[in-house]
């Protein structure tokens, strides 16, 4: 028999002790010198008979905790699998192993939650961030043009925009109306205010913010604008907007980017949702509610004779920086880009919605038009 140290064991150093996390099995463990000393021994195969008899203890137990595989085992052939996590790599393994829920999982009662809260009520974080600046007021939104059932028959992505015709005020009016409005406020006692929206979120606690960054709207200036949603307002922000090749990088070099006339670029504001979910499975849900506004967005473009696209394929960096937030309290997540869909691809998506010949709306300087 040959042991080695498991490759799904993560190890990080905290508080002077060195932590062995072993989230496949929900254990984490501090290791003393001894233990260090033999897993760097074991970081390829070994016989344990080869080692004398404080180690070989110390193999078994280290067995024992999971944090070893034995040659050959299911564990071991797991390990071997060249799998998708192979690929995705040690930091998507490891955040969705210790992120993963089994029958072990305790779910806390209403009431042991509520208690839970209680003793930290005082710090929830607002939903609505309060405007600091000018604000520029957004009308009303118009009234939907378009059933739910044809919204959805009609939703695509859609890459092929004119540059130079304007996304109406009233269009970006609706999709912030629709994305990141509050539509009602709820009295939650010692627990501040939880506000409604048409998309819903995580413990309704919203994280995502929306900051449009204008390129062609009309009546409005370029510019980065973050949307305060408790005034239905815009609030410049202080950046410039990116010019020239700059908005192709924050995009990851996707051309059809700049043809937009608004990019709604998203953040999450993370203390909002860590309040109420003290565990790391919580950054998912971030970008699970994500998803529903940006599916939001792609109806309401939609039912606006718009185009949409969204993308994840950005430079996060580059747009934090932007925007003035630190990924520590408010990191960006993605885009939805609206724009005027040209006369030409209006045309084509209208033909394949109705039975017409189906093919992604792929931009013009497209490499392979796979989607
Ligand atoms: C999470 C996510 C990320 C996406 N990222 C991109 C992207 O980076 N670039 C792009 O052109 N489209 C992107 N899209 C759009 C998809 O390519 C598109 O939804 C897909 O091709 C299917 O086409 P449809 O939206 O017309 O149904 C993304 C969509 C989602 C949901």
């Amino acid at each position: 028999m040959r042991l080695r140290v498991s490759r799904y064991v993560f190890f990080q150093w905290r508080d002077g002790q060195l932590i062995c996390d072993i989230p496949l099995h929900g254990r984490q463990v501090a290791l003393r010198e001894p233990a260090w000393e033999l897993l760097q021994r074991l970081r390829d195969w070994v016989d344990p008979g080869t080692l004398d008899d404080p180690r070989r203890t110390l193999a078994e137990q280290l067995l024992g905790r999971r944090i070893l595989v034995v040659e050959g085992s299911a564990e071991h052939r797991v390990e071997e699998e060249r799998n998708v996590w192979r690929r995705w790599g040690a930091a998507a393994t490891h955040y969705h192993l210790a992120a993963r829920t089994d029958e072990t999982t305790r779910y806390l009662s209403a009431a042991e939650d509520t208690l839970r809260l209680r003793d930290h009520a005082a710090v929830r974080p607002p939903p609505c961030r309060p405007a600091t600046g000018t604000l520029l007021p957004l009308p009303e939104p118009p009234p939907p043009v378009m059933d739910l059932a044809e919204a959805l028959r009609r939703r695509r992505t859609g890459r092929r925009l004119d540059p130079g015709r304007p996304v109406p005020l009233a269009a970006l009016a609706a999709l912030l109306h629709w994305t990141a409005r509050p539509l009602h406020r709820v009295g939650l006692g010692d627990f501040g205010t939880a506000v409604l929206k048409a998309v819903p979120s995580a413990g309704s606690c919203h994280p995502i913010e929306v900051y449009p960054l204008v390129v062609n709207v009309a009546g409005i200036e370029p510019g980065i604008y973050r949307y305060a949603p408790g005034e239905h307002a815009l609030e410049a922000l202080p950046a410039a907007p990116p010019a020239g090749d700059e908005l192709l990088r924050w995009c990851g070099d996707q051309t059809f980017v700049a043809n937009a006339g608004v990019l709604l670029l998203y953040t999450a504001v993370l203390e909002r949702t860590a309040w109420k979910y003290p565990t790391g499975r919580s950054y998912g849900s971030l970008h699970l509610d994500l998803g529903h506004v940006s599916q939001n967005a792609y109806l309401v473009g939609t039912a606006l004779g718009l185009g949409v696209f969204f993308t994840a394929a950005t430079r996060d960096a580059l747009v934090e920086e932007a925007l003035g937030v630190s990924w520590t309290e408010e990191v960006f997540l993605g885009l939805t880009g609206v724009g005027v869909l040209t006369d030409e691809e209006a045309r084509r998506q209208r033909a394949m919605a109705d039975g017409g010949p189906a093919a992604f709306s792929s931009p013009a300087d497209a490499w392979d038009g796979l989607g």
